[in-house]
């Protein structure tokens, strides 16, 4: 026999020499819950051990981050009122705002992201304007633009537009550019199916839609060369970092994509996937942190550089302890 694999599995100084995919803690991306009021540390009941946020307690939570080597933070907004044109997404003392505000400059080593959507501020829950029954792609895409610019002004390093509205990378790019913002990078979701992995996350944020559902804006699950429409588009219009989203049951789609744009590709481990893991492991019957590096090393082996997941902290111990990287 000449080919023997097995030569190289032999033991783990070999097995790590001969690793093909190899991740560090600067990839990635913790994905946080800001809202309302003061002193407040609330337990998501649909995503157990993560956690809303009042502006006063971010810094607890961004201090033990940092100590973690987590370094780069996605912040979404829960804010107290919500209405028909979602004007607290970009209202000048918005959550995010306010939030962005009051930790930017106390730590200037974090990078701060934005989650750049409607849904959370919408009363109808909707990812955008609504006219009649669906919501309005051209009327929306000025709000967007005017909440990634509040955003910018507020103090975010980058922004990442979720709405999947048509265009809207470009109204974004626009609009910063227009306003001297033209170093601040767009990590698009440009690849956003309408998965049902994001209820625990439509629970944590208040977002679910009042009525039907948003099919007519993400995408449908079945597509696959659809997710390359959308990439490429998206690069079109000055993304820099393209989104794919949800993480497990689309690497495929994290491939295919790596392999057609020339920009870096993020995947983001959606909020259901990291309750099915938190599930399982509570019922006994999967390993929380062998499952949780199997996940992130499939991402990244999928062609991912970066990762957005509600594990980051986890991750960055698993890796200290060497058993991911
Ligand atoms: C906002 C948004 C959603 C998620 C990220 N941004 C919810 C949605 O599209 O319904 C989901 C994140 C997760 O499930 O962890 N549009």
């Amino acid at each position: 026999m000449i080919s023997r694999p097995r030569r190289l599995r032999y033991n783990s100084t070999l097995r790590k020499m001969v690793r093909e995919t190899r991740m560090d803690k600067s990839s990635l991306i913790y994905p946080m819950f800001v809202r309302e009021g003061e002193n407040i540390v609330e337990e998501i009941p649909s995503m157990a051990g993560q956690y809303r946020y009042s502006v006063d307690r971010l810094p607890y939570k961004l201090e033990e981050l940092e100590r973690a080597g987590v370094t780069s933070v996605m912040l979404f907004g829960i804010p107290d009122k919500k209405d028909e044109l979602g004007s607290g997404a970009y209202a000048q003392d918005g959550i995010v705002q306010k939030a962005l505000e009051s930790v930017v400059k106390r730590f200037p080593d974090m990078y701060f992201i934005t989650d750049v959507c409607m849904c959370e501020y919408t009363s109808h829950g909707h990812c955008g304007m609504l006219k009649g029954h669906d919501v309005d792609n051209d009327a929306t895409l000025e709000l967007l633009a005017k909440t990634a610019l509040s955003h910018v002004q507020a103090g975010a390093d980058m922004v990442a537009p979720s709405d999947m509205m048509d265009g809207r990378v470009l109204a974004i790019r626009n609009r910063l550019d227009e306003n001297g913002y033209e170093d601040i990078p767009i990590m698009s979701y440009a690849v956003k199916y309408a998965s049902s992995f994001y209820s625990p996350f439509r629970d944590a944020a208040g977002s679910a839609p009042s009525f039907g559902d948003r099919k007519s804006y993400q995408m449908d699950f079945h597509n696959r060369r659809e997710a390359l429409k959308e990439a490429l588009t998206d690069v079109k219009e000055g993304a820099d970092i393209i989104m794919v989203k949800p993480a497990m049951s689309y690497l495929d789609i994290v491939r295919e994509v790596y392999d057609s744009v020339n920009v870096p590709v993020a995947a983001y481990s959606v909020s259901g996937e990291y309750a099915m893991v938190k599930a399982g492991a509570e019922a006994g019957v999967i390993d929380e942190e062998k499952i949780v590096c199997e996940m992130a090393a499939s991402t990244y082996r999928a062609g991912a550089s970066i990762y957005l997941t509600y594990f980051a902290e986890q991750i960055a111990e698993y890796m200290d302890k060497g058993l991911i990287g």
